[in-house]
């Protein structure tokens, strides 16, 4: 059995727990870390018993590695990845893949053109739950997709949006709720229901005092006429209590928190609705609250040993870069129709979407009151 050597870029809350993920994984060794603020590097580095770089391109190029974890603010994901594609090691980016539709053509690109592995951290992927209601929907089980829905709630303080400069501003991080909190949830929805092709978004700054968006409400059309509803906020509680449903011909399945429900019908509605031959009839549903194993292992140390076995093994990936730049096409088209206020067909206008940000960008000002933390969402962390 070998093992990959990785390097972590940010050693900020995030990264420092990849550090403690990787040092827990028989199949990776932890061999470099970097953070642009030498300081905060040596003290890792020192921490971990590794060598630290303040420069990432340096650490890329020193040989100490085989594979990067990227966990850095959005907006330097694609170089960052890019530069390592192309220096030949493999790449596990944080969610979400990029900030724009276009920087992630370029890392699917240098991906392709490298055969290197790459991949992106949309942990919740490794969840039975999401894991059984793929595996409903592969089976056919609800049939054609009618109707989706998603509800993603998320509850964030001002003081969390106080903690880094980069934050909720558009020049640090390109957005809000979209492109922060909501990628897993959005991962998730598309893995069931599909990618729809065009997005009609409401986005507004309801509550908190930030630049960008913390709530959206979006129409969606996928490519057989079906709609969907999507809405995601950081000012609702309780936390995470999101909904998923996926409305088939045949049933439907409903995530309800860490609930999950097929509903079958005896027959399609396609078909019944039409050979019915009375006034009031209608189809047998039933109901049936589904299992799942609950102690298996989850959450980024899997993505990570994920990565690890594709690189050593050529195991398939649970996340593909096509993945991740699929989420961002959903992203993206929420905060062009937000901002526009018109629907916007996907795939997303790249020129059009980087001609927003570039005006975007030009208008965010720097924050005002900033008490930096380094530190990631406990429940992240593996006890
Ligand atoms: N998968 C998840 O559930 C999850 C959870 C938290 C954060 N994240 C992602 O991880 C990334 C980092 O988030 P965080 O919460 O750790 O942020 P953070 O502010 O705590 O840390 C970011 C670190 O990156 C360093 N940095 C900035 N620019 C750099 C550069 N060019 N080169 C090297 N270092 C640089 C900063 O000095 C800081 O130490 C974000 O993209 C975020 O979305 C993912």
């Amino acid at each position: 059995m070998g093992t990959v050597r990785i390097g972590i870029i940010g050693m900020g809350g995030m990264g420092y727990t990849h550090c403690k993920n990787i040092v827990s994984i028989k199949e990776t060794k932890l061999t470099c870390v970097c953070d642009n603020e030498e300081k905060v590097a040596r003290e890792k580095g020192r921490e971990f018993g590794v060598e630290y770089f303040s420069d990432y391109r340096e650490m890329m190029k020193s040989g100490l590695c085989d594979a990067v974890i990227v966990v850095i603010p959005h907006w330097f994901h694609a170089d960052a990845g890019v530069f390592a594609l192309e220096n030949g090691l493999h790449v596990l980016s944080e969610k979400p893949l990029s900030v724009t539709v276009s920087d992630a053509d370029r890392m699917v690109k240098a991906a392709k053109q490298s055969g290197k592995v790459f991949t992106v951290m949309h942990q919740m992927r490794t969840e039975p739950i999401f894991r059984k209601a793929k595996e409903i929907i592969n089976s056919g089980a609800i049939g054609e997709v009618m109707r989706t829905l998603c509800i993603d709630p998320w509850y964030r303080t001002q003081f969390y949006y106080d903690s880094g400069a980069w934050r909720a501003t558009w020049k640090g991080e390109g957005g809000g709720v979209l492109i922060n909190q909501a990628p897993h949830t959005i991962d998730l929805f598309i893995m069931l229901g599909g990618f729809p092709v065009r997005i009609k978004a409401n986005t507004r700054t309801r509550l908190h005092k930030i630049e960008v968006e913390d709530e959206v409400a979006a129409l969606l059309e996928y490519k057989n006429g079906a709609w969907g509803y999507y809405y995601a906020t950081t000012c609702e509680l309780p936390e995470r209590q999101f909904r998923i449903e996926i409305v088939g011909d045949k049933g439907k399945l409903i995530i309800r928190g860490y609930n999950l429900y097929l509903y079958r019908y005896s027959a399609p509605v396609s078909k019944y609705t039409f050979e019915a031959k009375e006034m009031w009839a209608g189809i047998t549903v039933e109901k049936e609250a589904l299992k799942f194993k609950s102690n298996v292992a989850t959450g980024a140390v899997e993505i990570i040993k994920n990565f690890a076995a594709a690189i050593l093994r050529g195991e398939k990936l649970l996340v593909s870069g096509e993945d991740g730049l699929r989420t961002m096409e959903f992203i993206n088209a929420c905060i062009l129709s937000g901002k526009k206020n018109k629907s916007v067909d996907i795939p997303v206008d790249r020129k059009e979407y980087d001609r927003l940000m570039n005006s975007l960008k030009k208008s965010s000002k720097p924050k005002k009151r900033v008490v930096v933390q380094r530190a990631t969402d406990p429940r992240l962390i593996k006890k």
